[in-house]
């Protein structure tokens, strides 16, 4: 073959190895490939071996052709190694990642409760154990559930320690929910035992301990020969429940209108066990459960007879258990939708929080 036709061929054998190597599948079929273009018998290997048949002027520039060509077809094979290479350790991980059922699962995210919530819940399980009914009364009330019926009259000065939201229509956002007393004495009649738990609202400038929403759980129990014995046997059971241990109560004489006698009941704190800290003002107790024995006129305005029937109600501070519960010190924290306030399935306590799940 002259030169010229050497050229030809050597043309052809780089186009060859460029169509072979094109759609190589994997490093394997490379290897046996690469022989019949690079080895000693393939055909580069072979026409490098006719160099010496060419006449010696010929010799060195039919050498360089070949040279060129064998560098060249070199270099596509390892170009192609490179894409095999990459292009596999991709679809390795790829297969890895497409399923390892040694891997633990992705554990979906549960939503948390609020403190407020989760207390609620666990207080109705509570009095639903005792025959307790679970009332809600509306946030929007009238002046007469809010006030009169509770023995609040216009001119009294009890309405000044409750600053209120009034409504443009003469309603108002309830400033307690003492107002569900009221009605379920018209709903049911005696004997009854219900609470009801609920939103309040009070027209205050918010600090750590105040805000303008916050959460009550009213309680009511009439019935014959209802005394202040069952009162306390009541309220003890009830915080017993919810701290899960033995809490020290205490009672003050206190002052509402709708309630005669009327009781603070504080509990010892739980934030230090009694010894002071700020949450108690150093005290070791806390205020939780405003109470008392149903004011005879209260029962009146609930159609019932005082001489027959008497009971006792009590207003819990629901945030405020909240708060002592979950070691809450800013009240504010309640309404911002922090998340980390919540409380995650996990520290919820009591079967009727695992029930409601
Ligand atoms: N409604 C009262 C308040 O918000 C709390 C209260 C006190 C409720 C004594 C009661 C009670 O039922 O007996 O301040």
């Amino acid at each position: 073959m002259d030169i010229e036709q050497l050229r030809t061929e050597v043309g052809t054998i780089q186009a060859d190895a460029r169509r072979v190597l094109a759609d190589i599948p994997s490093v394997q079929a490379l290897r046996e490939v690469r022989s019949k273009f690079l080895g000693k018998k393939g055909a580069l290997g072979r026409l490098m071996g006719t160099v010496r048949s060419y006449p010696p002027e010929q010799r060195s520039e039919v050498g360089q052709t070949l040279n060129q060509a064998n560098k060249a077809v070199t270099a596509l094979f390892e170009e192609t190694a490179r894409r095999i290479a990459s292009s596999e350790s991709v679809s390795e991980a790829s297969k890895a990642s497409a399923f390892d059922p040694t891997l633990p699962g992705v554990r979906p995210a549960l939503g948390n409760v609020h403190p407020v919530t989760a207390v609620q819940w666990e207080i109705e399980h509570v009095f639903q154990r005792l025959g307790f009914t679970v009332e809600a009364g509306p946030e929007m009330e009238t002046e007469y559930y809010n006030f009169e019926a509770l023995n609040i009259p216009a001119d009294h000065p009890a309405r000044d320690m409750q600053d209120t939201f009034w409504l443009k229509n003469g309603w108002l956002l309830r400033t307690h929910t003492s107002p569900v007393q009221v009605r379920a004495m018209e709903k049911f009649g005696p004997p009854i035992r219900c609470i009801g738990p609920g939103r309040c609202f009070r027209y205050e400038t918010t600090d750590a301990s105040h805000e303008n929403t916050f959460h009550q759980c009213e309680g009511l129990m009439i019935d014959r020969n209802i005394s202040i014995a069952n009162l306390i046997a009541v309220m003890k059971l009830l915080l017993r429940e919810v701290f899960r241990r033995e809490v020290k109560v205490r009672l003050r004489p206190g002052f509402f209108p709708f309630v005669e006698p009327g009781f603070e009941l504080d509990m010892n704190c739980q934030i230090c066990g009694g010894s002071g800290c700020a949450t108690c003002k150093k005290s070791g107790w806390v205020e939780i459960l405003p109470c008392g024995m149903v004011h005879p006129n209260v029962l009146r305005y609930g159609n019932i007879d005082p001489h027959e029937y008497t009971g006792f109600a009590f207003g819990l501070g629901l945030t405020r258990l909240a708060m002592m519960k979950y070691g809450i010190h800013d009240i504010r924290v309640m309404n911002q939708g922090d998340l980390r306030a919540l409380v995650p399935p996990s520290r919820l306590t009591g079967p009727a929080i695992q029930a409601k799940q």
